[in-house]
């Protein structure tokens, strides 16, 4: 098996694809715009780059045989170079999108994963897409809140089978090595159903400390989360997003478990794994 270029190598999915590589005796290198922050597994290869400079990533995708791609955050308009240059040096191309990416033909793009997904299919390459829910690791963002007992936020019956980030490297792992992956779209998911302010009683337990929900009203939450977060669409989306996972919880796949062969990890896990973030 040659090369495998991995994207976003110190998030929270492509720390875990670079990790199973090395392990497997696959080479991987990891695209990473500070080396000296990495903190990446011994021996593994990493190299300077960065996603919004395509002129920055020639050296990363010389004599790659595949990428794994992450494309944080921003802007999908610049994107167009990175993925014309993956086509170039790359035979297979394995995309981090997000569940509702979904384009119908002549539709414009309302969030960036549709329109990178629609370059990364006009762009020749061989592809597969990858679309996870909610991710385990959102409620990261509680921490602060937890350390203090008493979580306020809005929403606590909104309800989301979220996935352990593991699960999805996991499966980006099998996209990328496995045969017969070429034009899948995985939709990716945790195996449970829980709402928020159980997701907190769960961390509790696994912290080992009583967590205490508290209904945040909307119109109080609104105003704190732009002042965290910043972004005023991101905050509405979020926040209308909750509400509509009330009365319709987002909806589990059985995805994990059919590629892999195991069941996909509990939150209960997750929350474990992650118990000192909350500490
Ligand atoms: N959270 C969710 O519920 C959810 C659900 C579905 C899909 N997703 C998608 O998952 C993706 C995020 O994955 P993640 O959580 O694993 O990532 P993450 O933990 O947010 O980390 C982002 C990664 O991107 C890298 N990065 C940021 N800016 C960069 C740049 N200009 N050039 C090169 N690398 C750059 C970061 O590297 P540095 O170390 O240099 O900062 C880091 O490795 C996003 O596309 C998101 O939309 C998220």
């Amino acid at each position: 098996m040659s090369k495998i270029l991995v994207t976003g190598a110190t998030g929270n999915v492509g720390r875990h694809v670079v990790t199973e590589l090395a392990e497997a005796g696959i080479e991987v290198r990891a695209l990473v715009r500070d080396p000296s922050k990495a903190r990446l597994p011994e021996g593994v290869e990493v190299v300077r780059g960065d996603l919004t400079r395509p002129e920055t990533l020639e050296a990363a995708l010389d004599d790659v045989e595949s990428v794994f791609l992450v494309w944080p955050g921003f802007a999908a308009e610049t994107a167009e170079p990175v993925i014309k240059a993956i086509a170039q040096h790359a035979r297979r191309l394995v995309y981090l999108s997000a569940n509702g990416a979904d384009l119908a033909d002549g539709e414009e793009p309302t969030i960036f994963h549709q329109a990178v997904e629609r370059l990364i299919r006009q762009s020749g390459i061989s592809w597969t897409m990858l679309r996870p829910g909610g991710f385990a690791a959102n409620t990261l963002m509680w921490a602060d809140q937890i350390k203090q007992g008493v979580v306020r936020w809005p929403f606590g019956a909104a309800s989301r089978p979220l996935i352990h980030e593991k699960d999805i490297a996991a499966v980006a792992v099998h996209a990328l090595t496995s045969a017969g992956q070429a034009g899948a779209v995985h939709v990716l998911s945790g195996p449970e159903q829980l709402t928020q302010a159980e997701q907190v009683r769960v961390i509790g337990e696994a912290v080992g400390r009583e967590v205490r929900w508290e209904e945040l009203p909307v119109e109080e939450a609104r105003p704190l989360l732009l002042a965290a977060w910043g972004d005023e669409k991101f905050v509405d989306g979020a926040l209308r997003a909750w509400g509509e996972f009330v009365a319709s919880p987002e909806k589990g796949t059985d995805t994990v478990a059919r590629l892999l062969g195991r069941p996909a990890l509990t939150f209960r896990q997750w929350a474990l794994d992650h118990a000192a973030d909350f500490r």
